[in-house]
C-alpha cells in the first residue's frame, strides 16, 4: 500500500506531522519535488524537529529514505541535516538514497534568490535558491547529483552552468562572480561526502515495489503553489500536486493507492500573492498567535485566514485526494464562531471554482457561512466534539471526499483516525 501524503492549501498544512505519523505504517519515505524551502515540523521524544530535506519520519531508525529525481537538493543543507539526526542517534548512511537524476543547488543559486527579492521584492520566496535551479533545470544545463560520480566530465558541465549564472548575476546585480575552482572545490568536496548515497533510486524502487514494501510519499509545499496549477506567479517552482508525484519520484500511477490531502482548518499563506479569505483584522491575530503561525523555513509570520472551499474544491479534485487530514482543529476551540467560504462573489455573480486568474482571483470576495465553533477538540480520548463532528460533516457535504483524520495538537500522538461515515 503506497501513499502520498499532499497539501492542498499554500503549504504548511501539517505535512510533516502526518508523515511522522504515517510512517509507521510505510518502510521507505520519499521526497519527489522542492527543496529545502520546504519546513516539516515533527515531535522527536517530546522536542521539536524541522525536516528540510531529509524525509520525515527517518528519526524512526529503520526507515529508509529517498530524495527523488524531482527534488532540488542543497548538499550544504543536507549535511547539516545529516549530522543533526546523527548526533540524535540517528545516522542516516545506508538509509538515505539520493537519486542522481536530482539536481543540486549551488551557491549562486541560493545568492541569485536573495538578491532578485531584494531587486525587485520578489515574490517572498525562501531564498532557498529553488528557483534559479529549476530554471537551470529547464534550461538543461543544470548539474545533478550523478555528475559528482563523473569526475571527469564535471568540470565542462560546471562551467556552463556558471558561465551563465555569472553574466545573470554581473549584468542583473552588478555581482561579481563566482570562481570556477572555488565551485569545482565545493563540488569535489560534497562528492567525497555524499558520494555513496547517490543512486539511481528507481532500482531500488522497481525492488521494492515488487516486494510489496509500503512507500510513503511526502509532499512539500501545498497545490496552490504548484507551477502549472497554483496562483502564478505566487507559486514555487515545481509540482507540488500528484502528478509530481509520480513523475518526481518514477512510480507508475497505478501503484498509488491511497492519495491523503491535507488541510488546515483555516487557511494560512506565506510569501506575496492572492488570498481571498485573509484575515487583517485581530481574528487573523489571534489565529496567528493561537496557532503559532511563523514559518518553519524562514521564521517570517504567515498570514491567516478561514477556511477556504472554493480552492479545496479545486485543489482535492486535481489531486484526486481519497481521503482528507484536518489539522489544527484545536486552533480554533474557543473561538466565537467559525467562517468558512463556500463560495465566491466575482463580477457580480457567484461561482463555486476558483479562478484561473490572478485578477479574478484578487478580484474574487469570499461568500462566508457561519458555524459553531467547539470548546475543545474532543470529548474523551477518542470522541471528537459533536460541534467539530459537524463542521467536518459540513466539509465532507462540500468537497464530497471523507475526513479520515483530525489532527488536534503538534504532537504525533494527538490524532484521532475516523471511521468511515
Ligand atoms: P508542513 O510544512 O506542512 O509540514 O507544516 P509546518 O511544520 O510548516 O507547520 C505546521 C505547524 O503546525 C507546525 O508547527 C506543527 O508542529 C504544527 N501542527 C501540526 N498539526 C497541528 C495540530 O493539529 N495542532 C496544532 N496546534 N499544531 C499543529
Ligand atoms: P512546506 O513544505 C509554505 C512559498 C514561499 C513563496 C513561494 C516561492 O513547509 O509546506 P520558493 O522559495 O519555493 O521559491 O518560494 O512559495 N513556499 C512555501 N510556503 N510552505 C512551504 O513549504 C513553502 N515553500 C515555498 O513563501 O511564497
Ligand atoms: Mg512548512
Amino acid at each position: 500500500m503506497n501513499t502520498v501524503i499532499l497539501g492542498l492549501q499554500w503549504g504548511d498544512e501539517g505535512k510533516g506531522k502526518l508523515v511522522a505519523l504515517l510512517a509507521r505504517d510505510h518502510e521507505i519515505i520519499v521526497r519527489f519535488q522542492g527543496g529545502a524551502n520546504a519546513g516539516h515540523t515533527v515531535f522527536i521524544e517530546g522536542q521539536e524537529h524541522v525536516f528540510h530535506l531529509v524525509p520525515s519520519g527517518l528519526h524512526h531508525p529503520e526507515k529508509v529514505g529517498v530524495l527523488g529525481p524531482g527534488v532540488v537538493v542543497d548538499l550544504e543543507v543536507l549535511a547539516q541535516e545529516v549530522e543533526a539526526l546523527s548526533r540524535m542517534g540517528r545516522p542516516l548512511e545506508g538509509r538515505l538514497w539520493i537519486d542522481a537524476r536530482a539536481h543540486l543547488v549551488m551557491p549562486y543559486h541560493r545568492a541569485e534568490d536573495g538578491w532578485e527579492e531584494e531587486l525587485r521584492g520578489g515574490i517572498g520566496s525562501t531564498r532557498r535558491g529553488i528557483g534559479p535551479t529549476y530554471r537551470d533545470l529547464y534550461a538543461r544545463f543544470g548539474l545533478r547529483a550523478g555528475d559528482l560520480l563523473h569526475p571527469d566530465t564535471l568540470y565542462r558541465k560546471l562551467k556552463k552552468s556558471l558561465e551563465w549564472n555569472n553574466q545573470v548575476l554581473a549584468a542583473r546585480y552588478g555581482k561579481p562572480p563566482f570562481q570556477i575552482q572555488d565551485m569545482m572545490d565545493l563540488l569535489t568536496t560534497w562528492a567525497e561526502r555524499f558520494r555513496p548515497m547517490i543512486t539511481d533510486t528507481l532500482t531500488l524502487l522497481r525492488e521494492w515495489d515488487r516486494r510489496d514494501r509500503a512507500i510513503l510519499l511526502e509532499g512539500a509545499q501545498g497545490s496552490l503553489l504548484d507551477i502549472f496549477l497554483g496562483t502564478y506567479p505566487y507559486v514555487t517552482s515545481s509540482h507540488t500536486v500528484v502528478g509530481g508525484a509520480l513523475a518526481g519520484l518514477g512510480l507508475p500511477p497505478q501503484r498509488l493507492h491511497r492519495i491523503v490531502g491535507v488541510t488546515k482548518a483555516y487557511t494560512t499563506r506565506v510569501g506575496r500573492g492572492p488570498f481571498p479569505t485573509e484575515l487583517h483584522d485581530e481574528t487573523g491575530q489571534r489565529l496567528r498567535e493561537l496557532g503559532g503561525e511563523y514559518g518553519a523555513t524562514t521564521g517570517r509570520p504567515r498570514r491567516c485566514g478561514w477556511l477556504d472551499l472554493v480552492a479545496l474544491r479545486y485543489t482535492a479534485w486535481l489531486n484526486g485526494v481519497t481521503e482528507l487530514a484536518i489539522t489544527k482543529v484545536d486552533v480554533l476551540s474557543g473561538f466565537p464562531e467559525i467562517r468558512v467560504a463556500t463560495a465566491y462573489r466575482l463580477k457580480g455573480a457567484e461561482t463555486r471554482w476558483f479562478p484561473a486568474t490572478l485578477e479574478d482571483l484578487e478580484q474574487a470576495e469570499p461568500v462566508y457561512e457561519e458555524l459553531p465553533a467547539w470548546p475543545t477538540p474532543l470529548v474523551d480520548r477518542n470522541t471528537l466534539h459533536p460541534q467539530l463532528e459537524a463542521y467536518l460533516g459540513f466539509l465532507e457535504a462540500h468537497l464530497g471526499m471523507p475526513v479520515r483524520l483530525v489532527s488536534y495538537g503538534p504532537q504525533t500522538h494527538e490524532v484521532v483516525l475516523r471511521s468511515p461515515a
